[in-house]
C-alpha cells in the first residue's frame, strides 16, 4: 500500500480501492455493485451532463482512539439527498439503500480511514445522477447512485485558525426560490466565480447575501454562517441556504451549553454587533472568522481581536469534534459505529 502522510493530507481526491454503484432502470433500483474503477461509462446525452440533473452528499467516517469507525448523523444526509432528489426530479434513493451503500463503501476501504490523532478522516461522497439520454429538458428515466470515499485532511489549511471572508454582491450563489436549499451541482458551479474572486483578493471564502435585496446573510462559501453575540448563537434562516448537519448539531450543543439559539433572517447591518463569527460544515466543523471585508461599502468587521478563535466557537468546535471521534459520550444518538 502507498505510504500515506496522514498528518499532511490535503482536502482533495485520492484514489481508494473500491466504490459502490447502483442503477435505476424501469422504475426501480437494482442491486448494489462493487467497482474498483474510478471511471463511469455514461451516455453523452445524459441529463446530468447537460441539464445538471445531479445531487450529492458529503460526510465523514472517523476513527476513534478505541480504533472504532464512527459515522455521524448519516440519516440527516440521507434525508437531505431525498430533498435534493425531490427538488430536481431525480429518482429517490431510499434511506436503506443510502445506508447500505455508505457502509459498504467505508468497510471496503477501511485501510484508508486515517488513524486517530491525525485530524484527518475518510470523506464519503454519495452521488446521484440522471443517466438517461434526453435532448429535451425533462427528467431522466434512468439514474445512477454511487458512493466513493477518499481520505482527507482539514478543509482549510489554517485548521482551527481564523480566516478572512469577503462580502460578494457581484455574483449570486442561489436564487430566492431556486435550489440553494438542496445539494445540487448547479449551486456550486454558480459559486465558482465569486470564490475565485475571493481567493484572488486573498480571502478564504465568500459571504453570500440574499440574492433579492442583498440585505440578509445567506451562506459563508460552502458552509453555513453563524455568529455569537452575548449569550446567543445566531444563524440565518433562508430558503437559499443548505441546511447544514453541522450547524444543526452546533445549535443543539449551544442550547445545552445554555446559549439562546436564534435562527432567523440575519441582516448584514448586524455584522458590526457580533462578538464571534464562524463558518460551519462537515469539512472544517468551524472555521472561525477573523475579518469580514465589504469592499463595495468600504467596511471592515473585525473579530478575534487577539488573533485567536472566540471562546464560544472554540468550545463548540471541541465538543462536536470529540463526539465525532468518540472522545465524548454520544448522548444524542448521533453516532453509528461501523462494525
Ligand atoms: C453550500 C453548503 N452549505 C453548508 C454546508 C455544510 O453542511 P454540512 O454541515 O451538512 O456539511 C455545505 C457542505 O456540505 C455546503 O456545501
Amino acid at each position: 500500500m502507498d505510504n500515506i502522510d496522514w498528518k499532511n493530507l490535503p482536502f482533495g481526491y485520492r484514489r481508494t480501492d473500491y466504490n459502490v454503484r447502483c442503477y435505476y432502470r424501469d422504475g426501480k433500483w437494482g442491486e448494489l455493485e462493487i467497482s474498483s474503477s474510478e471511471y463511469i461509462n455514461i451516455h453523452m446525452a445524459a441529463t446530468a451532463l447537460h441539464y445538471g440533473q445531479e445531487a450529492f452528499e458529503g460526510m465523514k467516517a472517523y476513527r476513534g482512539k478505541d480504533g472504532k469507525i464512527r459515522l455521524f448523523r448519516w440519516g440527516k444526509n440521507a434525508e437531505r439527498m431525498k430533498k435534493s432528489a425531490e427538488g430536481i426530479k431525480l429518482a429517490e434513493v431510499t434511506k436503506e439503500l443510502f445506508q447500505e451503500a455508505i457502509i459498504k463503501a467505508v468497510k471496503l476501504n477501511k485501510r484508508f480511514i486515517p488513524p486517530y490523532g491525525t485530524g484527518a478522516a475518510l470523506y464519503i461522497r454519495p452521488l446521484l445522477i440522471g443517466t438517461g439520454a434526453e435532448v429535451g429538458v425533462k427528467p431522466s428515466g434512468e439514474y445512477m447512485f454511487m458512493v466513493f470515499v477518499t481520505p482527507v485532511g482539514p478543509y482549510f489549511k489554517e485548521g482551527f485558525k481564523p480566516v478572512d471572508m469577503m462580502i460578494c454582491r457581484e455574483y449570486d450563489r442561489a436564487a430566492p426560490l431556486g435550489t440553494g436549499h438542496i445539494k445540487v451541482g448547479g449551486n456550486y458551479a454558480a459559486s465558482l466565480r465569486s470564490l475565485e474572486k475571493a481567493h484572488d483578493e486573498g480571502f478564504a471564502t465568500t459571504l453570500y447575501l440574499d440574492a433579492k435585496q442583498k440585505k440578509f446573510i445567506d451562506e459563508a462559501g460552502p458552509a453555513n454562517f453563524f455568529a455569537i453575540r452575548g449569550n446567543s448563537y445566531i444563524t440565518p434562516e433562508s430558503h437559499s441556504i443548505l441546511p447544514s448537519v453541522t450547524n444543526d448539531s452546533l445549535m443543539i450543543l449551544a442550547k445545552e451549553m445554555g446559549l439562546t439559539v436564534e435562527r432567523r433572517p440575519v441582516e448584514v447591518d448586524e455584522l458590526g454587533t457580533f462578538d464571534e463569527v464562524g463558518a460551519c460544515g462537515t469539512a472544517a466543523i468551524i472555521s472561525p472568522v477573523k475579518k469580514i471585508v465589504d469592499l463595495e461599502e468600504d467596511k471592515i468587521y473585525n473579530y478575534c481581536k487577539d488573533g485567536n478563535p472566540g471562546p464560544v466557537s472554540e468550545k463548540l468546535y471541541r465538543k462536536l469534534l470529540e463526539i465525532q471521534f468518540g472522545d465524548q459520550p454520544d448522548n444524542h444518538g448521533w453516532v453509528t459505529i461501523v462494525e
